[in-house]
């Protein structure tokens, strides 16, 4: 029973994508699941509404309100998912040594580089990230499965 945390900068955009997509997956059933951002912009709120359609277009809609990471995830989750470079330097510099082993990249499975933000962009970043990430989490499966 994996414990995965998804972690991207506002929490209404990437990690809630990554969130839903492993959600959706059979194998995680009982699986603790969730997602936070580095920032505090967007606490409250529900994911961004081209997050939602992605989602919802793949049947893997969840109900979501955005949060910041805490101290407390750094012992409630096993993998801590980054979404960017920039999202793990921020991990880093928050995480007690004894987990920072759990810190990782989300495209790591794929060779490694960073998920996209596409806040600013157009729908058509949404389905991008939703592929990237679709084969990201597969590949990351049988590990966190073992784990
Ligand atoms: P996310 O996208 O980190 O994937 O949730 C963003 C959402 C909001 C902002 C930036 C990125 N923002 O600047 O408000």
């Amino acid at each position: 029973m994996a414990r995965v945390l998804f972690v991207c900068l506002g929490n209404i955009c990437r990690s809630p994508m990554a969130e839903g997509i492993l959600r959706g997956r059979a194998v995680s059933h009982g699986w603790s699941i969730d997602s936070a951002g580095t920032a505090g912009h967007h606490v409250g709120e529900g994911a961004d509404p081209r997050t939602e359609r992605t989602l919802a277009r793949h049947g893997q809609s969840f109900s979501h309100a955005a949060r910041r990471v805490t101290l407390d995830d750094f012992t409630r989750f096993d993998h801590i998912v980054a979404m960017d470079q920039a999202n793990l330097a921020d991990l880093r510099r928050l995480c007690p040594a004894t987990s920072q082993h759990k810190l990782a990249l989300a495209l790591e499975p794929l060779g490694g580089g960073d998920v996209p933000d596409p806040y600013y962009g157009e729908m058509d970043g949404f389905e991008h990230i939703h592929t990237l990430l679709t084969d990201a989490i597969d590949a990351w499966i049988p590990a966190w499965s073992s784990s």
